[in-house]
């Protein structure tokens, strides 16, 4: 049912503004000229505009504003990724209906979307806001056959797909602040929270949560993170429709995925580093009871951050505090 309804989307979204007649929908989706009407109903009552005339077809005049999962799926040109997805109006985290669904054993590749979060969570169980329609709040589920400590690659290949969209479709050159931030202008403007249930050296899911900041303005920012959050509408002034942004991190995600279950962590390695927040300049390293200055070299296999101290030596970093 699902999938007749996104191929009827895309028949007549392709078609533009000229009529598809009810004839050619039914011969293209096998189904029958009344099952067609009952679709266009569905349609209607989705918020979609749809004009019929007899003897010329069927046109969608316009779509709805409200995203759901057929707006996401029309235009996503994937293979697996977000084949499976769902849209809730409002959840506490899009994270717990992932875990949720993969414990129910949800295909590698679903897609989880809430229009609003109330008790989105972040890193180190920092919370999350994600007021309801301003920005991506999105889950998804992943089942790769690598070994458990490899995971971590995964939130870096993620971090890749999100800037690589910001590039395509917002023109916008954004940066990763290892190791799971993106940054806009010094500012962050997403977030990604990798979680994993694995067994010894199986994993059996891992879920990538994204929080992608869009169409917020400055009084939508919380007070508190008005000096270090942003939004893409705040950055750039013009706001965008979530869908196709979806639809775009999705295609990345699923680029670059395939590449590195291929090739290994070498495909995305050298795209990241390119990406990176402060590559090549010198940052502070805050360790237990040290603090040092240090350069900034690239990541490592297991997605560790390389330094330069300043001997010259190379440190490998993985859970020091970096002041920026
Ligand atoms: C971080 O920067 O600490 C990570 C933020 C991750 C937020 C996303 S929004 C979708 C998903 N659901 C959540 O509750 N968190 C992640």
């Amino acid at each position: 049912m699902e999938s007749t309804r996104k191929k009827l989307i895309t028949l007549l979204a392709d078609a533009k503004d000229s009529f598809i007649s009810g004839q050619r929908l039914s011969d293209e989706l096998s189904i029958s000229r009344a099952a067609i009407w009952k679709h266009m109903k569905a349609l209607e009552q989705e918020g979609y505009e749809i004009e019929a005339v007899s003897r010329k077809g069927y046109r969608i005049v316009s779509f709805p504003e409200e995203m759901s999962v057929n707006t996401i799926q029309w235009d996503l040109r994937t293979v697996w990724l977000g084949q499976k997805m769902y849209y809730r109006n409002q959840v506490d985290s899009t994270q717990s209906i992932a875990h949720q669904l993969a414990r129910d054993g949800a295909v590698h590749g679903t897609v989880v979307v809430a229009d609003e979060q109330v008790k989105g969570r972040g890193r180190l169980h920092r919370p999350w806001h994600s007021q309801k329609g301003k920005g991506i709040w999105m889950s998804i589920i992943l089942r790769p056959n690598i070994e458990p400590q490899r995971a971590p690659q995964l939130t870096l290949a993620s971090a890749v797909a999100i800037t690589r969209m910001l590039k395509s479709v917002c023109h916008v050159d954004a940066k990763i602040k290892w190791p799971n931030d993106i940054f806009l202008h010094n500012r962050k403007l997403a977030g990604i929270l990798t979680e994993m249930q694995a067994e010894q050296d199986l994993i059996e899911y891992v879920i990538i949560g994204m929080g992608i900041n869009v169409n917020q303005n400055q009084t939508d920012i919380p007070d508190s993170l008005t000096e270090i959050a942003t939004s893409l509408k705040l950055e750039t002034g013009e706001t965008f429709k979530r869908e196709t942004l979806i639809q775009s991190i999705l295609k990345e995600l699923e680029v670059i995925y395939d590449q590195y279950i291929q090739q290994g962590f070498s495909a995305v390695k050298s795209h990241w580093e390119e990406a990176a927040y402060r590559m090549g300049e010198t940052i502070t390293v805050k360790t237990r009871n040290q603090k040092w200055d240090a350069l900034l070299v690239g990541i490592q296999d297991d997605g560790a951050l390389i330094v330069e101290d300043q001997t010259q030596n190379r440190r490998v970093l993985y859970s020091a505090e970096i002041d920026w």
